[in-house]
């Protein structure tokens, strides 16, 4: 699909010689692991876009850009219950790496019906699975009918939910038998510690949003800062338990094998 960057390692670090053609920043095999996942996904799927929530998964934009530039294909979920400072930051986002991000809305018809039956907050009563899939899972999948690889920035280190999470799957939960999808996390060796280095490092922009508390940011109703010794996710739909917080996106990490389209 693209050429490889020339320099895959970027300008701002010191450059060993290249493994496989690849130049290797030294004492960062975490992005040079996760940059050659990338160039090989791009290789091998003309059908590949990344999934941006608009929080610290911004490496996962800046690490595909240094790839593909501005024609890195980059989509949302745009739920209609972000933060406004997540709807700025991604418009920072897309201004930054010149980049068009394509906002997925839900499906208004059922989120009528949702809101007229159940009122805004029914996540806060009844759990937040029938939200997010209305929200969430629904236009997602509607995206996902379009592409055959997708990509993530979920970490093996945000959530039990998520320990061994291999940087490449087959997606369980949106794949059917004539039309299979493969996810790659390339991030998913990663710390939250390599992430704020790396974000550090290169002075890419983030969500204003982390320098008020909030470490895993979703839907303003569903997230709340943390504190200094509390895990990210606590911030996450806090009134559930812990092994319950995957909404549906990734919900072969809970339960697997799983069909959430049938298609
Ligand atoms: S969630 O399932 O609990 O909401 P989380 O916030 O940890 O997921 O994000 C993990 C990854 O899922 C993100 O890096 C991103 O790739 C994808 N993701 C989550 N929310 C969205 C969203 N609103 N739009 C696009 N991708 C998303
Ligand atoms: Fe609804 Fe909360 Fe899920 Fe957002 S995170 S889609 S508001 S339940």
């Amino acid at each position: 699909m693209a050429e490889p960057s020339p320099n895959i390692a970027g300008s701002d670090t010191r450059v060993s010689p290249s493994i496989g053609g690849i130049a290797v920043a030294e004492g960062r095999s975490a992005e040079l692991e996760a940059l050659r996942l990338l160039e090989d996904a791009f290789g091998a799927f003309d059908r590949i876009a990344v999934s941006f929530s608009g929080a610290e998964d911004v490496v996962l934009v800046d690490l595909g850009a240094r790839i593909l530039g501005s024609d890195l294909p980059v989509f949302s979920l745009d739920t209609g219950r972000l933060h406004p400072q997540t709807h700025r930051f991604m418009e920072t986002v897309r201004d930054h790496y010149g980049v068009a991000i394509e906002t997925l809305a839900p499906d208004p018809d059922e989120l009528v019906d949702l809101v007229r039956d159940k009122g805004l907050f029914s996540f806060y009563r009844d759990g937040h699975g029938e939200c997010c899939a209305i929200r969430k899972i629904e236009p997602l999948g509607r995206k996902l009918r379009e592409l055959d690889a997708w990509i993530t920035g979920q970490r093996a280190d945000q959530s039990v939910t998520r320990e061994g999470l291999p940087t490449s799957q087959d997606d369980l939960a949106f794949s059917s038998a004539d039309h299979p999808v493969k996810k790659f996390n390339p991030l998913a060796n990663w710390s939250g510690r390599d992430v704020w280095d790396y974000i550090r490092r290169r002075e890419i922009p983030y969500n204003p949003l982390h320098d008020q508390g909030y470490r895993s940011i979703g839907c303003e109703p569903c997230t709340r800062p943390v504190g200094p010794h509390q895990h990210e996710r606590e911030g996450r739909w806090w009134w559930e338990n812990v092994a319950d917080k995957e909404c549906g996106l990734h919900a072969q990490n809970v339960a697997e094998p799983l069909r959430i389209i049938d298609r």
